[in-house]
């Protein structure tokens, strides 16, 4: 979809689009409008008494009387006050969303509403960006594998113009916006392919385009990490005919001897459990436990694009975990890169086994400020937080407190869980340095607790995002499917802490 700003727009065909706030008036353009249409939009208003103006609530005006174009939509805005950049994010998927209902291929979204407000000029411009960034958002949809579908089956909104007062200063807002879409999309293009086109080579393949913006891709196979003695990450992928990778991405920013910002993702491609197999309910679902990895793929993608000025290195430790007569067993010892052994009690209990190699070679490596996992570790967090918050676990509060700062301006929730010696003690093993399963018990603290056994004094955070990478339910600024969690936070929080 292409986003076009303008000053002004004389709309003779198609649909409109106008807001309307909670408190006041009709703006200037929907005042014309009203007037030349002898109060249609007055009237409909009145007679509309379920439209309260809510955020997410819309009137649908068709060919009204003495205006040329076919349809007007009114859309609700909720209160001013109230009225953010995320508040515009979600009208904007709305929006998006009503249009498409309608199958509009082109219309106007009129923003005179803000015009009329208090609010200054420059935030308007940013408000109709954020708008426009919202409705991107909403316009995701992976229908590659539909090769039978008809073209009234995929409607398309092919271009969105928004008038505003300063059209130079929006696009302005929108461009680095636009390079955040750039990341989130291929994070979602690469979470819903399935098991049988991304594995651990493809998936590493995948991030190869980056090398064009300036990042330095580098894949490690499986000689490689036996040489680095990376035998827990090994274990988890020595059952699986794909050969496991580890895939190291380094932006340089502007100081490329700056002790880099590390971001780590769990990429098994595809998690049957290994030998302790999961059940077959859902476990398709399963093609998704790549989903940290692609999440640091597309944020190095959005990073490189906007030229962050922050050196970050993004690495992804790539398996796939099946059963077969090569495969880990339960009750198998290995000994970790980090020299400390793992009892493997459950070959499904994988995602800490191959993060706690990669941790520990990027710490060997590249002497990190901060480092930060992402991964959809555990099936406990979802049970604890269900889809709304992903898990943050952290060894520094000051991390914590500016993660959180940039998951609220970014609208992607995260909850501080606690981590604590006692649920440390249960991981211990009796006959190894600790066990990778120790019961259904605060699963996903305890899977945090074998993460931190193999960071050293690094400030580290951990982020389940279990819950929060894929989604059964659409949302305003989300399709079903994929959603890309953890690139919008990452990405704010490098703006913040490291440019
Ligand atoms: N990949 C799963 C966790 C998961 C569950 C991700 C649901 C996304 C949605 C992970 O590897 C796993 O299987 N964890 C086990 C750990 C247990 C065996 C200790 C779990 O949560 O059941
Ligand atoms: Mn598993
Ligand atoms: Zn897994």
């Amino acid at each position: 979809m292409k986003v076009n700003f303008v000053k002004s727009s004389s709309a003779t065909t198609g649909t409109v689009v106008v807001g309307v706030f909670e408190e006041s008036n009709l703006g200037t353009h929907v005042q014309k409008f009203d007037q030349q249409s002898q109060g249609v939009i007055t009237k409909t208003l009145q007679y509309h008494n379920r439209f309260k103006k809510n955020v997410g609530e819309f009137v649908h005006i068709s060919s009204p009387n003495h205006l040329s174009f076919d349809r007007l939509i009114v859309a609700g805005l909720g209160k001013k006050s109230a009225f953010t950049n995320l508040t515009a994010e979600n009208v904007g998927g709305y929006i998006f969303s009503q249009l498409i209902m309608v199958n509009e291929k082109e219309s106007i979204l009129i923003l005179d509403e803000f015009e009329a407000s208090d609010q200054k000029q420059t935030n308007i411009n940013e408000l109709a960006a954020h708008m426009a960034y919202g409705a991107q958002l909403k316009n995701y949809r992976f229908d590659k594998y539909k090769s039978t579908a008809k073209p009234q089956d995929k409607p398309i909104l092919e271009q969105l113009t928004i008038v505003v007062s300063d059209p130079i200063a929006a696009k302005k807002f929108y461009e680095p916006l636009e390079k955040t879409l750039d990341g989130i999309y291929l994070t979602r293009n690469l979470v819903s392919e399935p098991g049988n086109v991304i594995y651990p080579k493809s998936l590493a393949e995948s991030a190869q385009f980056l090398t064009q913006l300036g990042v330095k891709v580098e894949v490690l196979g499986v000689a490689e990490m036996k040489k680095l003695g990376m035998n827990s990450l090994l274990g988890v992928g020595q059952g699986s005919a794909h050969e496991s990778q580890l895939l190291v991405m380094e932006w340089p920013g502007t100081d490329k001897s700056a002790q880099p910002v590390a971001i780590i993702g769990k990429g098994v491609t595809f998690d049957s459990g290994g030998i302790s197999i999961k059940a077959a309910a859902n476990m398709e679902d399963m093609k998704m436990d790549m989903a940290g990895a692609a999440t640091v793929i597309g944020l190095m993608r959005t990073l490189a694009a906007r030229k962050s000025k922050a050196r970050v290195v993004g690495l992804a430790g790539l398996v796939e975990n099946m059963p077969s007569g090569t495969a880990q067993r339960p009750g198998d010892v290995v000994t970790s890169m980090s020299g400390q052994t793992i009892e493997v009690i459950n070959t499904d209990a994988e995602g800490r086994l191959v993060l706690a190699d990669v941790l520990w070679y990027c710490q060997q490596r590249f002497k990190p400020k901060v480092m930060i996992d992402l991964a959809t570790l555990t099936g406990a967090i979802v049970v604890a937080l269900g889809h709304h918050y992903a898990g943050l676990f952290s060894n520094n509060q000051s991390l914590v407190d500016q993660l959180i700062d940039a998951s609220k301006k970014v609208a992607e929730p995260i909850w501080h869980m606690p981590l604590h010696d006692h649920y440390d003690k249960i991981i211990n093993s009796d006959i190894a340095d600790m066990r990778n399963s120790a019961g259904r018990d605060a699963g996903s603290i305890t899977a945090a607790h074998f993460l931190q056994r193999f960071v050293k004094d690094t400030a580290w955070a951990h982020l389940d995002i279990a819950g929060v990478a894929w989604t059964e339910k659409e949302y305003p600024t989300n399709p079903k499917g994929a959603t890309g969690f953890g690139v919008k936070l990452l990405n704010r929080f490098i703006m913040d802490q490291y440019e």
